[in-house]
């Protein structure tokens, strides 16, 4: 079967399709077909080895995907052969089949898609648990959400409506502002013109958010937390712009506000069957239309390196998907 391999850390170019023999499961796993596997800003950074995880080489990148069971382990009761199902991996899913642990995986339904499916764990996963879990967002809250139109920003903007907030998307350019307006956010800064602080201010009447969403971090923190309302929240979720910031502490004090660290996937694993529910509820809403798990674009395996650098671009709205 044919696998995207990374045999030596570095740049999307240096990625490669190879032949690889197929996987047999082990007890407990299934192998499943992959229909599609979801790359994310994280891919981006394993392979550079510059991720918190650091696989051995050579591995396949793509932390998620959806697609049929195939075979069964020895004492694998569900799922069954033939079920469609979703699941988290970490990395190893940009590949045509899979092993993987049956408990793993949860089942996707009749009315949604591969693509979408594949792309709904590590983005809407990290969202819901941060807004729903870390942040208690309430219906009626304002949410900031930095990053807006990527796939983590976009995933807590849509869950944000859902929960009832009032939601004002933070992005980089019009355009992204314009899709994000479609996808249902109430208040847009394009905080490559605007001031992330006054901005924020200004559309909270002086008031201030409640909740920050920081999947960027960069300069774009502190100003953020700036704009928080008293009790407020900050939700940190990830570095995109490439820069871990500091913030003076005096600004938590006086806002007698909360930092909140958002650590998805070390929760998933700490806390199974809560990451499992989450999953499920995750599917639901999706197949009811309720988020849409949008699809940027959709890449033929060879062509992964063309998806990556789209990411690392700053180009995506939504998840990139590979076909294997
Ligand atoms: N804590 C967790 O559990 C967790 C889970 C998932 C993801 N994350 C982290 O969250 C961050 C976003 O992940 P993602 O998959 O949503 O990424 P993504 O789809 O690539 O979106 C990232 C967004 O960040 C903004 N950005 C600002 N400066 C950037 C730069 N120099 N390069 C790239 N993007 C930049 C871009 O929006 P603008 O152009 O509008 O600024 C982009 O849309 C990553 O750091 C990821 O590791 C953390």
């Amino acid at each position: 079967m044919k696998a995207l391999l990374c045999t030596r850390l570095g740049a999307p170019d240096d990625l490669e399709v190879a032949d690889v023999p197929d996987p047999v499961p082990a007890a407990g796993e299934v192998v499943v077909k992959v229909a599609a596997a979801a790359l994310n800003f994280l891919d981006t950074l394993i392979i550079a080895g510059q991720y918190q995880t650091k696989p051995p080489l050579p591995f396949s990148p793509a932390a998620e995907f959806a697609g049929t069971v195939e075979a069964l382990g020895r004492g694998v009761a569900t799922p069954k052969i033939g079920e469609r199902v979703m699941g988290y991996v970490g990395w190893g899913a940009a590949r045509e089949r899979l092993a993987v642990a049956a408990d793993k995986l949860v089942a996707v339904p009749d009315d949604l898609d591969f693509d979408r499916a594949a792309g709904l764990s590590v983005t809407y996963g990290t969202s819901l648990h941060a807004l729903k879990d870390r942040a208690q967002l309430q219906g009626g809250e304002t949410l900031a959400v930095l990053g807006a139109s990527g796939g983590a920003g976009l995933a807590a903007v849509e869950l944000g409506k859902a929960m009832g907030a009032r939601v004002i998307a933070c992005a980089s350019s019009d355009q992204k502002l314009g899709f994000l307006r479609e996808r249902g956010a109430d208040a847009f800064v394009n905080y490559a013109k605007d001031d992330v602080k006054e901005a924020l201010r200004r559309l909270t009447e002086g008031r201030g958010v409640d909740v920050v969403y920081d999947p960027v971090g960069g300069a774009y923190t502190e100003a953020a937390v700036r704009a928080l309302a008293w009790q407020g929240r900050l939700l940190v979720i990830g570095f995109a712009a490439g820069e871990i910031p500091k913030l003076p502490l005096n600004l938590v004090l006086l806002k007698n506000c909360d930092v909140r660290g958002v650590f998805w996937g070390e929760w998933a694993r700490r806390e199974p069957a809560a990451h499992r529910a989450l999953m499920i509820e995750l599917a639901r809403l999706c197949a009811a239309g309720k988020i849409s798990g949008h699809v940027h674009a959709v890449y033929p395996l060879d062509e992964a390196a063309a998806a990556l650098k789209a990411i690392a671009a700053r180009e995506v709205m939504g998840k990139v998907i590979l076909r294997p």
